[in-house]
């Protein structure tokens, strides 16, 4: 690798006749201290980048994690406020809230009721924190018996009619205070449907996040956990993509920005961010990476084993996603930071 290079560099030392031999370009000089490091730092990671997800489930004083060391933390709406107070005083980029339903129902209607601990969640947000940025998950999976992210009729995944559903679930979050509403269920359309139907219900100011590129992913096991929205039969590869597909990532995200979305996600984000740096370089919309739970599952378990140094280890991701050219990354590491800074 690059022997004509080192080549040049290593003329360029001898006819400058200098004593010593040697490199004169010298990359070191640019870290030889902290305070050289930091003046020269491209890329940093800092809490406003960073949102943090919640699972709102039904009842009183429910506050606990899905399974010890997972970081995703299930909580009911009334202990909601006093758990966010401590990210909204350290200035973290926001919240994104996702619903697991008392009971789950197949055909789409009951929402209402279904989404009842979601909407007195983001109400008593909206109140207490104006300005914190609110975002919620769209998406059927944790609300239908199946588990799959859309209406299922004679065991396929029915995209259209799940639209209406989606888009409904849509206006009711942006009635209720949600700024930019979540879609993760990668039916085609959703985008559109769903701007649609925010426009029509006169809510032009609630934004689309849309989970542009979500691969199939073995690295959502933890969250379908705490969401209890694993698939009872078959799986998501008819709607979310092959992680081996870098052309249909781009028609995927470039079909986003068509429909209207506000901003993009790309998911899981570690494994993605050849991706990232695609749609940063192909777009102008804010792009959020989402670190999800099995990627942080990894390190932790890591960690736990004494094979490497969590905060480390997470601050070397983060940066990566950042680097790939993330704008915002959702991850349940935004209260750890303010736990511990
Ligand atoms: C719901 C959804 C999933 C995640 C975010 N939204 C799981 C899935 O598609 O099965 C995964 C997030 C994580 O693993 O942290 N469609």
């Amino acid at each position: 690798m690059g022997g004509s290079f080192s080549g040049r560099v290593a003329a360029g030392s001898a006819v400058s006749g200098s004593a010593v031999s040697g490199p004169t370009v010298r990359l070191r000089r640019l870290r030889k201290n902290g305070g050289v490091r930091r003046l020269f730092e491209e890329t940093t990671v800092e809490l406003r980048h960073l949102v943090q997800p919640y699972f709102v489930v039904p009842g009183r004083d429910v506050w606990r994690e899905s399974a010890p060391g997972t970081g995703l933390w299930q909580v009911s709406a009334d202990r909601l406020i006093d758990e966010v107070a401590p990210l909204v005083g350290a200035g973290a980029g926001g919240v994104m809230l996702f619903g697991v339903p008392a009971t789950k129902r197949d055909d789409g209607g009951g929402l209402e009721e279904q989404l009842s601990p979601l909407r007195a969640a983001t109400e008593a947000l909206r109140r207490a924190y104006p300005e914190l940025p609110l975002f919620a998950d769209v998406c059927l999976c944790s609300y239908t018996t199946h588990g799959h992210c859309g209406l299922v009729h004679d065991g396929v995944i029915d995209n259209d009619a799940s639209l209406a559903v989606l888009a409904r679930m849509a206006v009711l979050l942006g009635q209720w205070g949600i700024d930019f509403v979540s879609p993760s269920d990668m039916m085609d359309g959703r985008v559109a449907a769903i701007r649609r139907a925010l426009d029509d219900a006169r809510l032009h100011d609630t934004g689309i996040l849309s989970y542009a590129v979500k691969m199939a992913s073995a690295f959502y096991g933890p969250f379908r956990d705490a969401a209890l929205s694993a698939p009872q039969f078959g799986d998501r590869k008819t709607y979310q993509m092959p992680a081996g597909n870098r052309r249909e990532a781009r028609r995927e995200w470039m079909l986003d920005v068509d429909e209207g979305a506000d901003a993009l996600l790309v998911k899981p984000a570690l494994t993605n961010l050849d991706v990232l740096r695609e749609a940063r370089d192909g777009c102008d919309l804010p792009l959020f990476a989402y670190q999800v739970s099995g990627e942080r599952a990894m390190l932790v378990a890591a960690a736990e084993k004494g094979q490497l140094d969590l905060r480390r280890a997470m601050d070397e991701c983060l940066v990566s996603m950042r680097r790939a050219g993330a704008d915002a990354i959702v991850t349940y590491e935004a209260r750890e930071r303010v736990r511990r800074p």
